[in-house]
């Protein structure tokens, strides 16, 4: 276990889990959802956190029951020491805004998705697309990323990492009348997020999202000016990203489905940004047919090269992208693997019903030990950015494949 997951755990426990019942001023309650083995925990020393629901979740490879439970506010900061202490997790729960924001978190469905989504059929553009990028504008831009002292989403120097990105993504696109970028602005926070949307052609009502997160973190003494480089966690998700963009618009393919490209704040203090963003595009049924998530793509820790995480992610998309690699990035060997936990912004969209997926850089049990501190830089990944090369072209290839038909 890293040193200072606890405090990261309190950290985002605080941040997002603190909600007012309107009808019951006298005493705060929270909801949460939680896997049925965090739960025994939870009960066995927390009695009044109660189910009030439950459903069996069934993903490939993990099925677990998750139940929503209700306690009181003033427990969280316990229940996330139980989950970590007898676990080894960290934020193992999800927060909710009421009662029915925690039951409907039980009760999505995926929805109804396009027939012939996961088709592999244009081989003619994505090969010459993956054969043109390359390792050196990955390596520039984790380099750009982890020269802010921090990217911390209350900082300073976290706002300015954002508009870095912004005007990163608007030259990027720069003559291109069908792709907009903008700011996502967060009210509790300074640290905006970024999205980038290339406008679909004939199916522009469906949606897919490739994201990763903007901002960075330390376990111990996190402040305004503490060096938290985050080269790895997750500047090399940014810069993975940013290459697929770039060689997508190279290439001058046109997406029949809209594609987003969202660099999330706050991700690091209980996946805020995503949360937010996820929910809003739910709130006003936006049909988003696939989301891909790079949280860290740069420390090959582990004997394969792309471990898929198949919990708090979909089934079918997972298989989706196994098929991807095996045949554009023939010779890498896939991986499976599991959080154990709402690990990163891939679980805002799965609690909202939309189909997930984070295809990681190694196991868990061998992931990179400097993140969250100030060695979290390129050279400790090894000083090149091969690694995040796969993720860059697998993210291309599914840019590609799942806008197309
Ligand atoms: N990139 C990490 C998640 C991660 C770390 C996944 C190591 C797999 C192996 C992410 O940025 C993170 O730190 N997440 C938090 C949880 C979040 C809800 C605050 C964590 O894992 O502590
Ligand atoms: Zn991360």
């Amino acid at each position: 276990m890293r040193p200072g997951l606890f405090q990261i755990c309190l950290l985002s426990t605080l941040s997002v889990g603190i909600v007012v019942a309107a009808a019951a001023p006298a005493k705060r309650k929270a909801w949460i959802t939680v896997g049925d083995t965090a739960y025994h925990h939870i009960q066995a020393l927390v009695p009044d956190a109660v189910s009030i629901d439950s459903r069996q979740f069934g993903v490939a490879g993990a099925s677990e029951k998750v139940h929503a439970v209700v306690l009181d506010d003033s427990r969280l900061a316990t229940v996330a020491g139980i989950i970590h202490d007898s676990l080894g997790q960290c934020g193992g729960f999800m927060h909710h805004a009421s009662e029915a924001e925690a039951r409907a978190a039980l009760d999505w469905r995926p929805a109804a998705l396009p027939a012939r989504l996961y088709t592999i059929s244009r081989r003619e553009v994505v090969e010459p697309m993956l054969a043109s990028m390359d390792e050196k504008r990955i390596e520039s831009t984790i380099q750009t990323l982890s020269a802010f002292t921090n990217r911390y989403y209350a900082s300073r120097t976290g706002v300015e990492a954002s508009d870095w990105l912004q005007s990163t993504w608007r030259e990027l696109a720069a003559g291109r009348a069908d792709i907009s970028v903008a700011q996502i602005a967060h009210k509790a926070y300074p640290q905006a997020s970024v999205m980038l949307t290339i406008a679909g052609t004939d199916l522009a009502g469906e949606e897919i999202v490739v994201g990763a997160h903007l901002d960075s973190i330390l376990s111990f003494r996190m402040s305004e000016t503490a060096r938290a480089p985050g080269a790895d966690d997750d500047a090399s998700g940014v810069a993975s990203m940013t290459e697929a963009l770039r060689a997508f618009i190279a290439s001058g393919y046109r997406p029949r489905r809209t594609i987003h490209l969202i660099a999330y704040a706050s991700e690091e203090v209980g996946l805020r940004g995503s949360q937010e963003i996820a929910r809003q595009f739910k709130g006003t049924a936006r049909k988003v047919v696939g989301v891909l998530q790079l949280d860290m793509t740069n420390y090959q820790g582990a004997a394969n090269d792309i471990y898929l995480i198949s919990d708090y992610t979909s089934g079918p998309q997972n298989a989706f992208l196994a098929e991807l690699v095996g045949i554009y990035l023939p010779g890498l060997k896939v991986g499976y693997d599991k959080c154990g936990y709402a690990c990163s912004d891939h679980a805002s969209w799965t609690a909202q019903g939309y189909p997930a997926s984070i295809p990681f850089e190694s196991t868990l049990a061998r992931d990179n030990p400097n993140i969250h501190t100030a060695k979290d830089t390129l050279a400790n990944s090894g000083g090149s950015t091969r690694h995040a090369l796969k993720f860059a072209r697998l993210a291309a290839a599914y840019m590609v494949e799942l806008s197309g038909e």
